[in-house]
């Protein structure tokens, strides 16, 4: 138990920060970026048959984690998988408060081909919270792990079958809010930003199929051309628009948001049918680096005692933590619990067989993986996709219509 608690805690965290870092408004960074990167970073990678990443899954911390190098010759590195990071980071040799990672620093001054940005460049000068020192361009961004605090630098980026000069932070300190991620050393973002992995490399398409993690399989990320459901997509009842922040949230929606939202109606739970939200549709958050999803609470309410009453046994009283609804397996827990269907604007629907949303946790209790939003204080109709909750989905992100399309499949074979 302790790890999975850990791992919690650690989720919750960059949560909170993910939270907190949308109401930073970083929207004048990244329109500036975006200006100053088109056309910069040019992808060679994605040409063709576009590009594939294993990634697999850390068990300290629920997290996905791609293994990549970084210039020449190639130093490794390891990074967790971050569907709405803002930009790729990895921690420096000369990094003066950095958290523990397993592999060694990565030592610029070993890569011929690094280069650190220069103050005057456009990149550099797009950057609101840049510094200079020495005519090297310097940032500091709040992230969702953590304020990290950086040089802007180039090199050669060699990652599964994609190798491109990529921009990333090399992190000379973590400010604020990140003890550890477990091991890896630094964070591969796919978010809507101009410093993103999916941006740089100019794919106008992404998609992931996250293995079950109890296989220990590794699962995959696609890149381009290659990011494409096996019945082509499109269906009925595959595809639902991505959706922006909703104006009035204080930022002006200049269509820089990194986010991935899509908008949930409502789920079915065996027999019943419950709304997303009390007015309309739950605006979710689509995230990789939580394992739970999270529901507006009169959603998680029904929910949870539709999957009570489905279930038919008597939940155990003191569920262990973080959950609050959770059942002995040799009591019949689970055996009788069914399907949930989460369907999205436009009629796409997500089916989670049980396995998807009851977490076993220890020998012989099983765990509802989806909770309430009230756990992190969020009031404002907004829910999350949690990566649980994703296993065995191929998603699909198409950039360029504008929708999330996906389909079960079998994320340990899949290939394209
Ligand atoms: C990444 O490296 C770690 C440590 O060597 C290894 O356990 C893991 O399987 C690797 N992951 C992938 C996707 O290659
Ligand atoms: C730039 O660095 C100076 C000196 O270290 C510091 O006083 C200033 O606050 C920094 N500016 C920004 C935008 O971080
Ligand atoms: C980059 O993406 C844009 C938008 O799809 C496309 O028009 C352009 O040709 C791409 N550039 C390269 C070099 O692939
Ligand atoms: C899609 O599915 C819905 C519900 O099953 C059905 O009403 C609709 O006619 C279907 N649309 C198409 C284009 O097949
Ligand atoms: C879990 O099961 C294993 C193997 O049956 C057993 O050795 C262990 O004691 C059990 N642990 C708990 C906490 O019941
Ligand atoms: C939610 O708010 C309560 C009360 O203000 C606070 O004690 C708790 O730490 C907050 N939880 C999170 C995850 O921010």
């Amino acid at each position: 138990m302790g790890r999975p608690v850990a791992a919690v805690l650690v989720a919750l965290c960059l949560i909170a920060l993910t939270t907190r870092a949308a109401a930073y408004g970083e929207h004048g960074l990244r329109r500036g970026l975006e200006q100053a990167m088109r056309g910069r970073f040019l992808a060679d990678a994605t040409a063709g048959g576009g590009a594939t990443v294993p990634i697999s899954w850390s068990p300290s911390e629920f997290l996905y984690v791609a293994n990549f190098t970084i210039g020449k010759p190639p130093q490794a590195v390891s990074a967790v998988i971050d569907l709405t990071g803002e930009l790729i980071w990895t921690q420096c040799k000369q990094c003066s408060s950095c958290f523990k990672q397993e592999l060694p620093l990565f030592d610029p001054t070993k890569s011929s081909t690094y280069r650190p940005e220069p103050c005057g460049t456009d990149l550099c000068r797009s950057i609101p919270t840049r510094n200079c020192s020495s005519n090297v361009c310097i940032y500091e961004a709040p992230t969702k792990a953590g304020d990290t605090f950086g040089i802007v630098g180039t090199d050669t980026v060699a990652i599964g079958t994609a190798k491109a000069t990529l921009a990333f932070g090399c992190v000379l300190a973590t400010v604020r809010g990140l003890e550890t991620i477990g091991g890896p050393s630094g964070i591969v973002g796919l978010g809507r930003t101009p410093w993103s992995l999916v941006h740089q490399m100019n794919a106008t398409a992404f998609s992931y199929c996250l293995a079950p993690h109890v296989t220990g399989k590794d699962s995959k990320l696609f890149l381009g051309a290659s990011a494409k459901l096996s019945g082509g997509g499109g269906g009925n009842g595959t595809s639902t628009p991505l959706v922006r922040a909703s104006a009035g949230s204080g930022s002006d929606d200049d269509g820089s948001d990194p986010f991935y939202m899509v908008q949930l109606e409502g789920i079915k739970a065996g027999g019943v049918n419950i709304k997303a939200a009390s007015t309309g549709g739950s605006t979710v958050y689509v995230n990789t680096v939580f394992p739970f999803s999270l529901l507006v609470d009169g959603a998680y309410q029904a929910l949870k005692k539709a999957v009570a009453a489905a279930v038919g046994v008597s939940p155990m009283a003191k569920p262990p933590k973080p959950f609050d609804l959770c059942f002995q397996k040799s009591a019949g827990g689970s055996s009788a619990a069914p399907d949930l269907v989460f369907t999205f604007q436009g009629g796409a629907a997500l089916t989670l067989p049980p396995p998807n949303y009851l977490l076993a946790v220890g020998n012989d209790t099983a765990c509802l993986s989806i909770l309430s939003s009230k756990r992190l204080n969020l009031t404002d109709g907004v829910s999350i996709l949690g990566s649980l909750q994703q296993e065995n989905t191929h998603f699909v992100f198409d950039l360029a219509a504008e929708t999330l399309s996906f389909e079960h499949a079998d994320c340990t074979s899949l290939s394209s």
